[in-house]
């Protein structure tokens, strides 16, 4: 059947066409914005130029070829969702006539900024209310005295945060506030998205392209085809973010029993073999909640008969999280006027810390529906752990090191969702939902005769387990250090067996521990890399790669402040020449972190 006749028919009758296709162009390009046109226009030129057809009248465009309009797309990410949105961002830039550019805020020169014109920035906020490690620099650069003025730039922010986090998108906030006081113009409103955000990402990212597209793209004009591959922006082969169902087949405490950590190994098989990980990627866990924690939730709330809700809240609802928007979700929702006081006194900012959904329940009882209970909860996210085996190695199979999350605040003992979950409630034979975070930010070197040095403390060494792992089976020349800190020695030294293999067989050339409470005063795996700072700065001048796993709030930053140490006392170097050094290794992607 013909297609409906577009009301706006653009191809006249005596178009070289039948009746049917002109109908079917009229439908398509009736619904096209200006620049859609324009671009389809350079698109259809550049195709026949290259098939070499010789140009025709009807090829040949009536007015001359108008550059696509660039388009900076600006991103700050620790573990590549902004990174990924970007990706998405130019893809669907490009489709729409626009000439993007990716630009990694670790790369940023401060001085192109004032000629980006179209500007689109996504941020993620790590740490509490911090810049992702690698962006920390031009951040600092962007927000001080010597920022360049924006004005006649016109832009739009996407924040990525977690509403768990007191410091909700607080990057993401800066920027949007940064770039409007330098005097560029805010083309299209800031989004502040949670975990949840593909689909509220998507929504944003086609309104901006839409609000940063020019007015106009005068009729006739072509706009230049860039003809890269579409899916260019990314190096490495895209892993499909698909969850998969995988079995467990090994599940063992690698504390002692005398310990007072719990840190599980863990071997997941894959049944239709392993998706292509790297080392350095992660594994995300889709966890299910606490059973019993359920039964107190659908109690407080009055619903312990409904079946449907509680297999819902066991699986699919974050039932723990509790944050400012959480208390005024369930005040908008119950209409509950305590609750909603609680939120407009800023009472409830402060009574948030260290407690969960649960307590909100308990102090404001009110018999609630199943809809109450979506609408107060988000989905439950995934959690991400560092995979911890080379699939050269292990085959099928991915390893992790999971350590269990307990802790108790306001009287009530309090779990981890996922680490518990696997602690606890998975054993051999079990069944997990997982999907690979990829993290091409955390490699190692394309050389395998370039040395590594590797700090990974507590569950920071599951990385590291990896490379060791990769590099045994490639029978990399380069050699390897490892930095491992715990608590004890005798209880908490994970994998420590396989440390002496590999340093046997040679995969491992270095190990240098800390236990921290073996001895009276605390010793940290900073207080390693002080103790060899002329090794290390003689491994890096020769080369090395230097990694970081594990702590973000302490760990990670007191390392980076024991390498610069060593540059100085090594080297003799300034304090700010050190810094200097080591933000150059990281700039030459020779200094990488994966801190959480
Ligand atoms: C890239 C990446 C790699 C990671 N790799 C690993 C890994 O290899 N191994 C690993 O074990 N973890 C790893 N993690 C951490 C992991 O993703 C989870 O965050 C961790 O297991 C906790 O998740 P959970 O669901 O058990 O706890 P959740 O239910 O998420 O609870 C954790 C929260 O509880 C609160 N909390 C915790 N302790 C206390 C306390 N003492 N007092 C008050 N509040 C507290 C904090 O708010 C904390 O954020 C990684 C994280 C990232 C981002
Ligand atoms: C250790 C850690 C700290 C975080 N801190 C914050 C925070 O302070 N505020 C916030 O809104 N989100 C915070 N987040 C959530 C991240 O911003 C969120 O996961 C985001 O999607 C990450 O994007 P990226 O992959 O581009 O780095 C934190 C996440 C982790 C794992």
């Amino acid at each position: 059947m013909a297609p409906t006749m577009s009301k706006t028919a653009l191809l006249p009758r005596t178009a070289p066409f039948g009746d049917q296709e002109r109908a079917h162009l009229d439908a398509a390009l009736g619904a096209a914005t200006p620049i859609q046109r324009a671009w389809l226009t350079g698109f259809l030129a550049g195709l026949d130029a290259a098939a070499g057809q010789p140009a025709t009248a009807a090829a040949v465009p009536a007015a001359p070829s108008k550059a696509a309009e660039p388009l900076t797309i600006l991103f700050a990410s620790e573990s590549g969702n902004s990174e990924k949105l970007a990706g998405d961002v130019a893809k669907l830039a490009r489709k729409q006539g626009f000439k993007p550019k990716i630009v990694d805020f670790a790369e940023l020169d401060l001085a192109t900024l004032p000629k980006a014109g179209k500007l689109v920035a996504i941020a993620a906020t790590w740490g509490e209310g911090e810049p992702p490690a690698r962006a920390v620099r031009a951040y600092g650069e962007l927000m001080g005295e010597a920022a360049p003025r924006l004005d006649g730039v016109e832009f739009g922010v996407l924040a990525l945060g977690d509403t768990s986090y007191a410091e909700f998108c607080a990057i993401g906030k800066a920027l949007d506030a940064r770039f409007e006081a330098l005097g560029a113009k805010r083309a299209y409103d800031r989004a502040d998205l949670d975990l949840d955000f593909e689909k509220p990402a998507a929504d944003w990212i086609k309104g901006a392209l839409k609000a940063l597209a020019p007015a106009e793209a005068p009729a006739g004009n072509v706009v230049a085809v860039d003809f890269r591959a579409a899916g260019g922006e990314d190096e490495e082969a895209e892993v499909s973010r698909e969850p998969v169902t995988v079995e467990v087949i090994d599940h063992v405490n690698l504390n002692s029993s005398r310990s007072d950590k719990e840190t599980i190994h863990l071997a997941l098989e894959f049944e239709d073999g392993a998706p292509a990980y790297e080392p350095g990627d992660s594994l995300e866990i889709f966890p299910e909640n606490d059973p019993q924690l359920v039964e107190d939730i659908l109690k407080a709330a009055g619903l312990s008969g409904d079946e449907a809700l509680r297999k819902a809240l066991l699986s699919e609802r974050d039932i723990t999280t509790l944050s400012v928007t959480t208390i005024e979700r369930f005040a908008n929702a119950t209409g509950h006027a305590d609750a909603q006081k609680f939120v407009e006194s800023g009472e409830a900012k402060a009574w948030i810390e260290g407690r969960h959904l649960i307590d909100l329940l308990e102090r404001f009882p009110v018999t609630l529906t199943a809809d109450h209970l979506n609408t107060v909860t988000r989905p439950l996210p995934p959690r991400a752990y560092s995979i911890a085996s080379s699939r050269k190695e292990v085959g099928d199979e991915v390893h992790l090191t999971v350590a269990a999350v307990r802790y108790e605040t306001h009287g009530r003992a309090r779990s981890g969702v996922a680490s518990v979950h696997v602690a606890d409630r998975i054993k051999n034979g079990a069944k997990l939902r997982v999907r690979v975070k990829p993290n091409k930010h955390f490699r190692l070197p394309a050389d395998p005769a370039t040395d590594i040095i590797m700090v990974g403390p507590g569950t920071g060494v599951a990385p590291f387990r990896a490379f060791v792992q990769e590099r045994r089976a490639t029978e990399a020349p380069g050699r390897s250090w490892l930095f491992f800190g715990d608590r004890h020695f005798t209880h908490d030294f994970l994998y420590q067996l396989e440390w002496q293999d590999a340093l046997e067989d040679g995969s491992l050339s270095q190990i240098d521990v800390a236990f921290s409470r073996d001895q009276p005063e605390k010793i940290y795996v900073q207080d390693r890399i002080d103790a060899h700072a002329a090794e290390v700065v003689a491994w890096l001048d020769g080369g090395a790669h230097f990694y970081i796993c594990g702590d973000a709030k302490n760990m990670a930053k007191d390392v980076h402040a024991a390498v610069v140490r060593a540059f100085q006392t090594v080297k003799g170097l300034s304090a700010a020449d050190a810094e200097a050094h080591v933000a150059g290794l990281e700039r030459a992607k020779r200094y990488q972190q994966d801190v959480y």
